[in-house]
């Protein structure tokens, strides 16, 4: 039986934590996007993108706070359920948001019931390292997979004092702990954000399970981006990670200028666009 490859394989069946642990073991790379509404999970499933994550990145570039630490459960969980009805092979991966799960295991497993029962999602996310692992065992003996985030946490931006690279020097062998600890408590992968590239290298050639990497060089399993920094619709100074395969805002920009002036100066609807 031939194997198909994570990135753009059959779209006979939805993708499982098994298929990207297994990538791992033959050494295959995978991309994983976010998504916050149907049209764009159909087109990222349609790309053939193994892991859709709905992430809690929702507060900034679909409900227009400056973190994302406003955002709440009961925001994301219809961006989770349209994501998940507008895609057919993605795993649909949900991000527990800031204040859902970090009181107690009982407290995360009320939230990730809600993400995979209401949104439907497949799998769930959550910031932090070892203080996070009682989390991360009774979900997955609840039968939830769970993927850890750990280096730079956006959730824990004051307590970090920005937006700042994570695990320079002896803070390194801190984040090789917690990511030891989170695969030992059950996680099937783990989001390691703006890190220094060696030491990402280092972490991914140690642990079992993928880890995804978002400024975190080329040394990782995998690489998760947020869709509207890849294709060009955020405004602004960028992290130095992103790099714009598209210039999305231009194009909207552009399209809208070119309608709404056809507009005032009469030229849209012609007859061709009405009904007789
Ligand atoms: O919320 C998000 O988009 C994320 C990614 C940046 C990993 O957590």
């Amino acid at each position: 039986m031939s194997i198909e490859p994570l990135y753009g394989g059959k779209q006979s069946r939805r993708i499982t934590t098994s298929d990207l642990i297994d990538a791992k073991s033959r050494g295959e790379k995978w991309p994983m996007i976010t998504s916050y509404d149907a049209l764009s999970a159909s087109i990222f499933d349609e790309a053939g993108i193994p892991v859709l994550l709905v992430g809690d990145s929702a507060a900034m570039v679909v409900y227009g706070y400056d973190s994302t630490i406003p955002v709440t459960v009961s925001d994301l969980l219809p961006l989770v359920a349209a994501v998940e009805r507008g895609s057919s092979r993605a795993m649909v991966l949900a991000d527990l948001p800031f204040g859902s799960y970090q009181a107690s295991p009982a407290q995360a497993l009320e939230t990730a019931v809600a993400f995979m029962q209401e949104g439907r999602a497949h799998a769930v996310k959550i910031e932090g390292g070892a203080h996070m692992a009682p989390q991360v065992e009774l979900l997955t003996h609840s039968g939830i997979p769970v993927m850890g985030h750990i280096g730079l946490t956006p959730q824990s931006v004051h307590q970090m004092g920005g937006y700042k690279v994570q695990g320079r020097g002896d803070a390194g062998e801190q984040l090789i702990a917690d990511a030891h600890a989170l695969v030992a408590a059950g996680v099937f992968g783990i989001v390691l954000e703006v890190v220094p590239h060696e030491l990402a290298s280092r972490l991914t050639s140690q642990i079992p399970v993928p880890v995804i990497g978002i400024g975190a060089g080329p040394g990782t399993d995998a690489q998760v981006i947020v869709w509207q920094d890849l294709l060009g619709l955020t405004p602004g100074k960028q992290a130095k990670f992103v790099k714009n395969y598209a210039n999305l805002r231009a194009e909207m920009l552009s399209g809208a200028r070119a309608w709404a002036n056809d507009v005032t100066n009469g030229t849209y609807p012609d007859l061709d666009h009405s009904y007789s």
